[in-house]
């Protein structure tokens, strides 16, 4: 399938899926924006995939926060003009125990992370007209 001219934002991009989707995304065309939580990571994954220069941006942001979400799009839209996909991949495991004993932090960050973090609206005004949001769920 090919992915030239499109730009794709990865985010949980510096975990496992999210690198193995942004070597196969450029390496069938596309420019990537890579967010995840700690900026070392993002130059890590970028330095052990050795992707391209011009190929790639990365940006460190939390997809639970508003305002770092607003961020990631504009920064993508600075780089490459526009965004065709989202690959909503950022997501959290929480604790496996029983629910009465489920802390409810945990249970809020889940939420924020899994569910809010890939609806948020910023994400979805982004480029109405053009993007697919893809998810991983
Ligand atoms: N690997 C599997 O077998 C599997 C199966 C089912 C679902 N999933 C889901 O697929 C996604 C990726 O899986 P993976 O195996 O690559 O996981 P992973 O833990 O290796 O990667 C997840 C990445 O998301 C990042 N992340 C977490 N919270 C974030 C936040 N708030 N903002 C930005 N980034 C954040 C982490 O830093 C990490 O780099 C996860 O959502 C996971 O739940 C994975």
């Amino acid at each position: 399938m090919s992915f030239n001219g499109k730009v794709v934002v990865i985010t949980g991009a510096a975990g496992g899926l999210g690198q193995e989707a942004a070597k196969q995304f450029v390496n069938d065309g596309a420019k990537v924006v890579l967010v995840d939580l700690k900026q070392e990571a993002l130059d890590q994954t970028v330095a052990e995939l050795g992707l391209p220069e011009g190929s790639y941006i990365t940006v460190a942001a939390d997809v639970s926060k508003e305002e770092q979400v607003k961020n990631y799009v504009e920064k993508a839209k600075e780089a490459f003009g526009q965004i065709d996909v989202f690959f909503n991949n950022a997501g959290v495991e929480g604790v496996v125990i029983p629910i009465p004993d489920y802390p409810s932090d945990v249970f809020s960050q889940v939420l924020d992370v899994n569910v809010k973090g890939v609806l948020r609206y910023e994400i979805c005004d982004a480029d109405y007209e053009r993007a697919k949001i893809w998810n991983d769920y």
